[in-house]
Formats: C-alpha cells, structure tokens, sequence
C-alpha cells in the first residue's frame, strides 16, 4: 500500500539506514525497497561486507540504492548525506553487538554506540530529520524478576554492550521529552536468527560464531566439527538455555510498521519484538538437523559465563500499537538459515568497497 502511495506521489520516501550493510540492516533494506521506500545506507563496513548491499540490489531489482562509506561519529557527514538525500526518517541499526567483546573493550562500545547515537541524532536535528527507529536489545531487561518481559519490567543490564543500549535509550527519551521535534521508536530485539528465503542475504559473522544459531549452520555445513551446548543444568524443560528465537524477515517487517506508526503520529514508543515463545538449543538443534538434513555432533559443556537461563517476550504490546506479530516459525528460520549457510558456506565473497 505504502508503495502505491509513493508510487502516486512519483518519489519514494528516502530512510537513512546506518548500519545497513549488516545482518538485521539488509533484510530491512529488502524490505523498505519492497514497500516502496529507498534506503540510503551508511556503513563503516566494520562488522560487514559491501557485498551485501550488491544482494540487496539482486533480489529487490532496485539499482538506485545509495550507499556511502562512513561512521556515524562523524555528524558533519552525517549531516550533509541526511540533506543531500532528504531522508525523512532514520533507522538505526549501526553499532557493535558482542557481549563478550565489550567486556573486554568497553570503550569502543560506548564509542561506537552511545558517542556514535549521539552525533546521528545531532546531526538528525541539524538536518531536521524527524523520526527514528532504534535497534535496542532485550539485553537491557538483565536478570528476569519475571517472565515473559514486558516493557516495564525494570531494566538492569548486566554488561557493557547491555549498557550501551541502555544509554542510548534513555538519551532517545530526553531528547524526546525535551520537544526537538524528533520522534523515536525503540526496539527491544530478542534472538533474530534465519535469513532472507532467497538464501542471497545472512549473517555472516567473523571468526568464530558467538551465537547459537550461526555456530549450528557451520557445524552443518562442516566448517566446524561440533557444537558445544553451554551448560545442560539449567531449570529449563531439557536442561539447555532458552531464548525467544525471532525470523528476521519478521523482525525486518516490525521496522516497516515502526517507521509508518512514527510517520503518521507524533507519540514515541518502546516494543519487544519477540514471539513470545521459548525455545532451547536442543529444539533449534533438532528443527536445524530436520531442515538440512545433516547432523549435528553436540559436546555439553560448562555454562557460558553471563548466560540467563530462560527468557522471552511479551509481544502483546507490538501487536496492539503496531499491528505487527511473528508469523514465521522455527521451521522457517532453519530453512532459511541452511539456504543462506549452504549457498554460501564461507559467507559473503571478498568485495572491494566501490565495485558493489
Ligand atoms: P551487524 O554487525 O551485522 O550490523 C551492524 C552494522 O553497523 C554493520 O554493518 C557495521 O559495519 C555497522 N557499523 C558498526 N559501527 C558503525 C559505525 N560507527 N558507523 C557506521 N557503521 C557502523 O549487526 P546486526 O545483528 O545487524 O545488528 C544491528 C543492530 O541491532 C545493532 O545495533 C545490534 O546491537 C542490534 N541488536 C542485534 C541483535 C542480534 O542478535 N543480532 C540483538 C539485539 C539488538
Ligand atoms: N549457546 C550454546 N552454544 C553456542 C552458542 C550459544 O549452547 O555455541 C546457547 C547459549 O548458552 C544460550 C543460547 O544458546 O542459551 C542462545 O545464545 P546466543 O549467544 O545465540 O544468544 P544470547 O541470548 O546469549 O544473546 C543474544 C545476542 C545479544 C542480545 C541478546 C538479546 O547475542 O547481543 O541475544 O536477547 F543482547
């Protein structure tokens, strides 16, 4: 419907997109081009490859997709690319994400993702951007008091990347109270996993995996030999740690509700995006051997330290404000995850920035 509109008007709604080139970011891309937006994406290519953004192209058929290479610390930048392209709004995926690596270098996180945060929104309001879209995590909950999360449970990171969200998100709701005439919406993401069905578009992590989902599709496609499960002791169903696995085509979609609900009223808002339901790593580790086909050798190992036992969403309130829920499964995000993994076993080729 949005495509037809801007169809109409004979110009599509330009988005800035920092951090676009990544896991979460391109699948959103997909999306937005799919309903008649143009991304603009800005990256630093820290955490990604340039080919991604040449998949986009291929799978929307979009050619005129803008992408510039550069770090949202630099608000001058920042600036002239948000007039030079009037996007109307931001999403902002851009930042660094490894819970482990932020212990051990706290300070590129709060730089990459609190100092880098705040020179957008600088920049949004030099430029008079209005609206943004926040990638937050529900990382920022820690300890569960209860279960599933709603949004006021209390929040108490329990680690520096946790942290940083958390910061961002009480800097996104000053600068909203403060009437900047800027309106945001933040996103709590749960686990995103899967991929995009085409199999063009994944995570591609560097290194070893540090999440479940990418170590398991390695262990498939025999670039690693097995997966250690991080502890079997757990008061969970089968012993194993569970999470609220979310398709990212689904989480891509809730950004395009975000961004429309901030587009047509002025109220800023905070949501889960989750299914609400709790898997463990011996059922993602059984739904990925029934999708490949392949086994999966699993060694038990001690807990990682850090590691919740179980938590999930309450997704009540997403629905009800955007009219967004999960629809795909499990099943859909092993599919799509070996379709990814087996098409492109040592992810994305080597692309020298510009030939994209
Ligand atoms: P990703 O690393 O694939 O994508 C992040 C992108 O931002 C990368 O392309 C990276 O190169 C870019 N980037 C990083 N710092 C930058 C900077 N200073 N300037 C410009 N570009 C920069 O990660 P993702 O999984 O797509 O996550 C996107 C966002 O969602 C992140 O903010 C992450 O913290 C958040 N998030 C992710 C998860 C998850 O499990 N994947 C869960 C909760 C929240
Ligand atoms: N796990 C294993 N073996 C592995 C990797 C993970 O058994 O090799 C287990 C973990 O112990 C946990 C589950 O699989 O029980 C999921 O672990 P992930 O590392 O995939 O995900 P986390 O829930 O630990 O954290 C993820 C992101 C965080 C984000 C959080 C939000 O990594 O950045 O989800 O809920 F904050």
């Amino acid at each position: 419907m949005a495509g037809i509109t801007n169809f109409m008007q004979g110009r599509s709604k330009r988005i800035l997109v920092p951090g676009g080139a990544g896991y979460i970011g391109s699948h959103t891309c997909v999306e937005l081009i799919n309903r008649g937006y143009t991304p603009v994406i800005v990256d630093n290519f820290v955490n990604s490859s340039i080919a991604s953004v040449d998949r986009i192209r291929q799978i929307t058929g979009a050619n005129d997709v803008p992408v510039i290479e550069a770090d949202i610390r630099d608000t001058a930048e920042m600036v002239r690319v948000l007039r030079e392209h009037e996007c109307e709004a931001v999403i902002h995926f851009a930042g660094l994400k490894a819970v482990g690596e932020s212990t051990a270098q706290p300070l590129d996180y709060y730089s990459n993702n609190v100092q880098g945060s705040l020179s957008l929104l600088e920049a949004m309001k030099q430029a008079g951007t209005g609206h943004i879209v926040f990638s937050s995590s529900a990382t920022v909950y820690g300890t569960p008091v209860s279960l599933p999360y709603t949004e006021s449970h209390p929040l108490a990171p329990t680690n520096p990347y946790g942290m940083t969200k958390y910061a961002v998100e009480l800097m996104l709701n000053d600068l909203v109270a403060s009437r900047a005439g800027i309106n945001a919406g933040i996103l709590r993401y749960f686990n995103p996993i899967g991929a995009h069905p085409s199999g063009l578009i994944g995570e591609d992590p560097n290194g070893v995996p540090n999440n479940l989902m990418p170590f398991v599709a390695q262990v498939a496609v025999g670039r690693r030999p097995h997966l250690n499960v991080f502890g079997n002791d757990y008061d969970t169903p089968d012993g194993t740690g569970v999470r609220d696995y979310i398709h990212v085509v689904d989480l891509a979609e809730a950004h395009i509700a975000a961004l429309e609900k901030l587009l047509a009223s002025p109220d800023s808002f905070t949501v889960n995006l989750g299914s609400g339901i709790g898997h463990s790593v011996l059922d993602v580790v059984k739904a990925f051997e029934q999708a490949s086909g392949r086994d999966i050798p699993l060694e038990f190992v001690d807990r990682r330290p850090g590691d919740l036992p179980a938590y999930w969403a309450d997704p009540t309130h997403a629905m009800e404000l955007l009219g967004w829920q999960t629809r795909l499964t499990l099943e859909d995000m092993c599919r799509d995850q070996w379709a990814w993994q087996s098409g492109n076993p040592n992810g994305y080729p080597d692309v020298k920035i510009g030939a994209a």
